[in-house]
């Protein structure tokens, strides 16, 4: 078998638009957050999700701090998060002061379980993060419910789900802010940034303020409290309004990506998919399987190794953060998170991934799977 070219699990993708607008940039000098295609994307990108506001920033994780700085969520508060996420989502909230506490993970899904998030609810929860993860929408409608009545703000960290809907609304519009991220293997990229939508005018104006040092937007200079400077440059920008050109298009391609590994995978024994929730249309981020054969010498450590031996990457899932430094946590309901993430694998996922290259990755699956290499 004549070994096939190194296939990453992902690559951004540029295009001749955003040169085109980030040599502009260049060639007029306005580099830093000060410049026009900030604005423009901003008012582009609530557009497209149909939120009121959309506030730019330097990260996913930034906008995380910010959307709980702006919360003003701080020492003595909880705030639920799921147990199987990139760990940003933990981490902005100890950075603010506060307590991450751990919800269960659905097997099916592989998002927050929200029996186990209503059991989690105590006075000292300000705020819930439902992630959803690769591309899955939660049940958002559900969510919005158990928070109803108690005065707990909803902020959907939709870092792996831009363009992602639920009964034909994009999430990061069901709970009070979405934060998104921009980074290299994202949906959209900017190379780094990322991006907060709500509807709330008076937590947008507090974002904003926030993300540039807490100056008061009248009175240069002058601090009504402590901000950090989270803001995005006027290149990144410029990426950013090129590739929202190209999102839907993008966003099509993956599905394409999706169908045909399915499609060539289906019959394989021992690997399933995620689920998704009624009336959800999840993103396809990156092509995530489970691999859960009874032969116990087919797992993914033996399947990552086997495709790396033919040149394609593929990424394991995320460690559960329960077992971690930073966030231990030793509930009982949160140990199903271990098989969910030691059964998980990504493949590779991007735009210019070509149709003979998915069948090629699956047919080294499939000879993984069914035969005794
Ligand atoms: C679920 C999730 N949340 C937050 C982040 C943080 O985003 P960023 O890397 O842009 O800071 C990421 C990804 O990197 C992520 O996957």
């Amino acid at each position: 078998m004549i070994k096939m070219p190194f296939i990453p699990v992902s690559q951004p993708f540029i295009g001749e638009r955003a040169k085109e607008l980030v040599n502009e940039c260049l060639d007029t000098g306005w580099i830093s957050s000060q410049g026009t295609y900030v604005g423009l994307f901003e008012r582009e990108f609530a557009k497209y999700v149909g939120a009121s506001f959309a506030i730019s920033v330097t990260s996913g994780t930034a906008a995380l701090h910010l959307a709980l700085m702006a919360l003003e969520v701080g020492p003595g508060d909880e705030v639920i998060v799921p147990d199987l996420t990139f760990a940003a989502t933990a981490n902005a909230v100890l950075l603010c002061g506060a307590r991450p506490v751990l919800c269960a993970v659905e097997s099916a899904t592989w998002t927050m379980d929200l029996r186990d998030c209503e059991s989690l609810i105590s006075p000292k929860t300000k705020a819930i993060i439902p992630v959803h993860l690769y591309g899955n929408p939660v049940d958002m409608n559900a969510l919005l419910k158990l928070a109803e009545s108690r005065e707990i703000a909803i902020i959907e960290d939709c870092a792996e789900s831009l363009g992602a809907t639920l009964n034909e609304e994009h999430m990061g519009t069901f709970g009070t802010v979405g934060c998104y991220s921009f980074f290299a293997n994202k949906l959209l990229s900017t190379g780094e940034g990322g991006m907060l939508t709500t509807n709330d005018a008076q937590l947008a104006d507090r974002i904003r303020v926030l993300r540039d040092h807490g100056m008061s937007p009248e009175k240069r200079y002058w601090h009504e409290f402590a901000g950090l400077n989270y803001r995005m440059t006027n290149i990144q920008a410029a990426i950013g309004v090129a590739q929202l050109e190209l999102l839907d298009e993008f966003t099509s391609l993956r599905t394409h990506q999706e169908l045909l590994y399915k499609d060539l995978l289906s019959g394989v024994e021992g690997i399933i998919f995620k689920k998704e929730v009624d009336g959800a249309k999840p993103v396809n981020w990156l092509m995530s399987l489970r691999l859960v054969s009874t032969d116990e010498s087919k797992n993914i450590k033996t399947l990552h190794q086997w495709l790396r031996e033919n040149n394609v990457d593929s990424r394991p899932f995320f460690f559960p953060l329960h077992e971690q430094p930073p966030y231990f946590d030793n509930r009982e309901a949160l140990k199903s998170t271990n098989i969910l993430s030691q059964s998980g694998l990504s493949l590779p996922t991007f735009i210019g991934l070509k149709d003979e290259q998915i069948e090629q990755i699956c047919q080294l699956i499939t000879r993984f799977m069914t035969t005794n290499i």
